[in-house]
């Protein structure tokens, strides 16, 4: 099968920095895969290489066995992309964003209305489609991008932290959108730092820090190779983050 997602040491340096180290992975068809780090750990970078946002330095990236320099096309009518902070165009109503959306994406005009009004319904944005996007909440805004990404009904998306600053109900939608698109055989690849996201919609982790991939499989995988820990102990051990009993000494 070919993956829908295809990571080929991808490398970024910036200046002196290097960012992103030698990244390699699959995404399959019907998977979730969440992207873990801590803030800095090379997250968006990778996924604005995979997205053809960016330029690797080294490395390829490929949508569906398209790559993403050579033949972006191909590969960008493939996946959808909700960046970390969506660019949404404030002057427009949330049914002319999406109208718009559908028709960069070539859709013709009568079938990218008809999706704009779908997904504003799936979205429970229907009442708000004719006010502008400048006026919509945090919550809102993110999931007019989202739905934006899902304009053209495609078989792979990337979301860049998708869950930050959201309700609880904007929260679950999401969360049992990206199911039902599973479901369906959409690969959904995202990033975040809040693991609890993470154990709850992720089919596989893979775990990045300091731009080099440091552990990846299935939880139970996980917890199996660093020994029944929580994945909070799992990420924490391999980031280097705080060790919790350094702290409670200090703070007794
Ligand atoms: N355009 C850029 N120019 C220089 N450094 C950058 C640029 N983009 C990201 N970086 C650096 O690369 C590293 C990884 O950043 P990023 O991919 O945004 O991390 P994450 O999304 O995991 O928080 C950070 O040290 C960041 O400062
Ligand atoms: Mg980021």
């Amino acid at each position: 099968m070919t993956p829908a997602i295809e990571a080929r040491a991808l490398s970024k340096r910036f200046g002196a920095h290097e960012a992103v180290k030698q990244v390699s992975f699959h995404v399959q068809p019907g998977e979730i895969v969440g992207f873990l780090g801590p803030n800095g750990a090379g997250k968006s970078t990778t996924i604005r290489m995979l997205t053809g946002l960016l330029q690797p330095t080294s490395g390829e990236a490929l949508i569906l066995g398209y790559d993403v320099q050579r033949q972006p096309k191909e590969a960008k009518a493939r996946f959808g992309y909700v960046p970390d902070t969506p660019n949404l165009y404030g002057k427009l109503n949330g049914f002319e964003f999406l109208r718009f959306m559908g028709r960069l994406y070539r859709l013709p005009p009568d079938q990218a209305e008809r999706r704009a009004t779908e997904l504003l319904r799936l979205f429970d944005l229907t009442d708000a489609a004719a006010d502008l996007i400048e006026g919509y909440s945090h919550g809102m805004q993110q999931k007019t991008a989202l739905a934006g990404a899902l304009i053209h009904d495609p078989p792979v998306l990337f979301l860049d932290e998708p869950t930050v600053g959201l309700d609880p109900r904007s929260a679950r939608l999401i969360k049992d959108l990206l199911a039902h698109l599973r479901d369906r055989g959409t690969a959904v690849f995202f990033s975040t730092h809040i693991l609890e996201i993470a154990e709850r919609m992720c089919d596989r982790v893979i775990i990045i820090n300091d731009g080099a991939i440091v552990a990846a499989g299935t939880l139970a995988e996980l917890r199996a190779r660093q020994g029944g820990e929580s994945l909070e102990d799992i990420f924490l051990s391999l980031t280097g983050g705080a060790d919790y009993a350094e702290i409670a000494s200090v703070l007794a």
